[in-house]
């Protein structure tokens, strides 16, 4: 873990009776840059903290007036995301870990290695930081229903969404949603639905994919009893049954060319048949479609018709992948922790700095979904409350899957740059396959990353 680079100085607490370790302790964080405190017994120690509210305390255990102990659950008490390391005899196993179910962040042995105390201040104030950052999150701004529903995200990218999805909930249009898998279409289309005019109605999801054209027929406008075989009884489509609420067709790519037909007609004509049926049934759900392919390639391939499209892109809200909004990658990993910690009744909470770095420059394929999954997974694996290396097991693209950008007015050499950038971020700047990848000697990607001043830390690509 990094150390930490911030101009916010920390203020640290020893509290020893031995005079010498007190004084050589403080010297040394002192010129560590730490604004050093120090008291000579328990008591003394709780009336600086109470006053200070240190980021950090080291404190002695055996001490006369109060104890180690007594100075950790005052300190707690005081503020709990202040930070105990407890100084133990190096024999003292039992007050070790008694410390330690008691809350301590870590103890070191006597006599004190300065090199390791380095590591483990370091380690405290990075996840203080972290800690706080999470638990400011957790009470601000999410609650039950917020876990479920939110969108989360400060990206450009989504503040332009967030501003459609306000333009389009106030009145009752045709809305588009494109993005690739994972990137929250159908979120999108829930919030739309639940901020404005049609929140207390209902919101009716079908998905396109998943049934056989006559299914996905009577699916969505229902049919009449004996309309074909296995029909005994009249059944609503969900068009009825979103009545003057949402219908989401999730997926409208998938719909055959007859569906289209049909469902161009009842957009331009307001109203349906069941199948079988003669009644004409108006319509009066408002319609969002989403869709993971470019409806424009389709329309242009000829495979989705061009009047549908236009009726259903009244309003078209584009999602980005996750990978060109990077920046969003910590609160949204904030986000999913609390929800997962939540459900799964734990309490991953520290996220280290090359785990953050990691998630941020993964290529993500399957969009936020894969990122939320990622984390559940680990979440499950992790035995204390950080989210370890090792747990978060990435799913490394095919070639093959990472997207097609359309054409660009760039250089040749730009786009060579763009393009080692992307699989070297794929891979995880695994060099080794990335020079395969490319079909380049590894000296020359060496070279080619010098030459572009390629870095695995740099936010921006186009
Ligand atoms: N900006 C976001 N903030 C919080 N959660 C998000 C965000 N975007 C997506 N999610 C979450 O990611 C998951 C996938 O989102 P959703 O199902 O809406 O994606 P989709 O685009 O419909 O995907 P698919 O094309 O695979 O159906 C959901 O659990 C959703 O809550
Ligand atoms: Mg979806």
């Amino acid at each position: 873990m990094s150390e930490i680079k911030s101009n916010i100085v920390n203020k640290i607490l020893v509290i020893d009776d031995d005079e010498s370790i007190r004084k050589t302790l403080s010297g040394y964080l002192k010129k560590l840059n730490y604004e050093v405190y120090s008291a000579s017994n328990g008591l003394e120690g709780i009336e600086t903290a109470k006053k200070e509210i240190p980021d950090l305390v080291i404190t002695d255990i055996k001490m006369p007036e109060a104890d180690g102990f007594e100075v950790l659950k005052r300190v707690k008490e005081i503020d709990s995301h202040i930070h105990v390391i407890m100084i133990t005899a190096f024999d003292d196993m039992h007050s070790t870990v008694k410390a330690m179910q008691q809350g301590a962040y870590d103890y070191i042995e006597k006599p004190l290695e300065i090199d390791k105390l380095k590591i483990i201040i370091n380690r405290a104030l990075e996840n203080k930081r972290m800690s706080e950052k999470l638990s400011s999150f957790i009470t601000d701004d999410v609650d039950d229903f917020q876990l479920e529903n939110t969108l989360i995200g400060k990206a450009s990218s989504m503040k332009n969404v967030y501003k459609k999805i306000g333009q389009t909930s106030s009145s009752r249009v045709t809305v588009l949603i494109e993005g690739e898998s994972g990137t929250g279409k159908e979120l999108v289309a829930r919030a739309i639905h639940y901020s404005g005019l049609t929140k207390n109605k209902p919101f009716i999801p079908v998905n396109c994919t998943a049934l056989t054209e006559s299914l996905l027929e009577s699916e969505l406008f229902g049919h009449v009893k004996g309309s074909f075989t296995g029909s005994i009884r009249d059944k609503k489509g969900k068009f009825e049954l979103a009545n003057d609420g949402t219908i989401f067709l999730d997926e409208i790519s998938e719909i055959s060319p007859n569906l289209q037909v049909q469902l161009l007609r009842v957009l331009q004509q307001k109203e349906f048949e069941r199948v079988g049926g003669e009644t004409l049934i108006p319509m009066k759900a408002r319609i969002i479609a989403a869709t993971n392919k470019n409806l424009n390639s389709l329309v242009r391939e000829g495979k989705f018709r061009e009047d549908l499209y236009f009726r259903l892109k009244v309003v078209s809200i584009n999602l980005p992948p996750l990978r060109e909004k990077k920046e969003d990658i910590p609160i949204l990993v904030s986000h999913f922790l609390a929800k997962i910690n939540k459900e799964l009744h734990k309490n991953v909470t520290k996220v280290p700095a090359e785990v953050m770095e990691m998630l941020k420059n993964h290529y993500w394929v399957g969009n936020v979904r894969e990122l939320e999954n990622t984390l559940m997974q680990a979440v499950v694996l992790s035995s204390d409350d950080i989210l370890n290396k090792e747990n978060v097991l990435l799913r490394k693209p095919e070639p093959g899957e990472m997207k097609e950008v359309g054409v660009q007015f760039i250089t040749l050499a730009e786009n060579e740059k763009n393009h080692i950038k992307k699989v070297l971020d794929a891979v995880q700047w695994d060099k080794n396959k990335a020079h395969k990848i490319l079909g380049i000697s590894l000296p020359t990607l060496y070279s080619k990353i010098e030459t572009y001043k390629l870095s695995p830390f740099e936010e921006k690509i186009k």
